[in-house]
């Protein structure tokens, strides 16, 4: 297998690419035309390889990079095309909530797989995302590479912000055996929310070291009021998980400053950056491979 890696991710790619034994890896050669466009060039003797193409797609311009590279590769001459989006954009609006809107998560999903034999992803904001591939495509979770981290960390009682999260700490809960339970959440507008605690407290937190797990950290407004409320039950210390940290604004200094640690998965380059998908990407790119 050949990996190249995208802007949006080049330093998960290069750790994919080590994880599939050193499989050869290379960064495109690229640049803006003067009229703003983008030229991607992908070096080294594709054809007939395998090749996998990673690049997160925080940014519509991450996202015209990625069919680029697509094209690029195919163009080449690759045999069989895998295309890893650790970060998949434009995944929440993933239903038409109002007439008149796209279901934009199945829109991407259309034009991601054109060039692409295999898609994986990581943590979407919905899995029922995936059936709207018509190729094969597997979603990656963030939870193993976040377990492994806290094996090394305090942690004592794990937290899910909301009850769509339960799942997640469940599984994580399960790996790192610990009790665990969910806050009630309600959304106010995209930049606020309110926290509650369940009453009565299932697991007692006082004086515990409490570890708030999410999918998403994104203008931290969950992380922020989740550890306000576990500071009022007196938890010992609270540290910040999530798969993909997108950490917009001052999100990153608000959570540091009512927060002992934040961790997130290197789906998006961020300075919590602490864990990496990268094994759990190649092991379903090492499963699927047909050589
Ligand atoms: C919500 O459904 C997600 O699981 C996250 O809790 C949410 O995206 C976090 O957003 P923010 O950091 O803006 O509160």
């Amino acid at each position: 297998m050949h990996v190249i890696g995208g802007t949006a991710s080049t330093a998960l790619a290069e750790r994919i690419s080590r994880e599939l034994s050193n499989a050869p890896f290379a960064i495109p050669f690229m640049k803006r035309f003067p009229d703003g466009e983008l030229y991607v060039r992908v070096g080294g003797r594709l054809e007939g390889e395998e090749v996998v193409v990673v690049q997160s797609t925080r940014t519509d311009e991450d996202i015209v990079e990625l069919l680029l590279l697509e094209d690029a590769v195919r163009e080449a001459g690759a045999s069989r095309v895998y295309v890893v989006v650790p970060y998949f954009g434009y995944a929440r609006q993933d239903r038409r909530f109002f007439p008149g809107e796209p279901v934009s998560a199945r829109a991407f999903c259309r034009h991601v797989e054109l060039d692409a034999d295999v898609v994986i992803t990581v943590d979407l904001h919905s899995s029922q995302t995936l059936a709207h591939f018509s190729k094969p495509a597997f979603e990656a979770s963030g939870i193993p590479a976040i377990a492994r981290l806290l094996r090394e960390r305090p942690a004592d009682v794990l937290i899910s912000p909301d009850r769509g999260g339960i799942e997640r700490v469940r599984r994580m809960a399960q790996l790192l055996d610990k009790p665990w339970f969910a806050l009630e959440k309600k959304r106010i507008d995209s930049d606020r929310v309110e926290l509650a605690l369940p009453q009565p407290l299932p697991v007692a937190v006082e004086g515990k070291q409490v570890v708030v797990v999410d999918d998403v950290i994104s203008t931290g407004g969950t992380i922020v009021e989740a550890a306000k409320l576990l500071k009022k039950v007196r938890a010992g210390g609270i540290s910040a998980t999530c798969t993909h940290g997108l950490f917009l604004r001052d999100a990153f200094e608000r959570i540091k400053a009512v927060t002992d640690e934040v961790y997130s998965t290197d789906t998006l380059g961020n300075p919590a950056e602490k864990a990496s998908v990268a094994p759990d990407i190649a092991q379903i790119l090492l499963r699927e491979s047909t050589h």
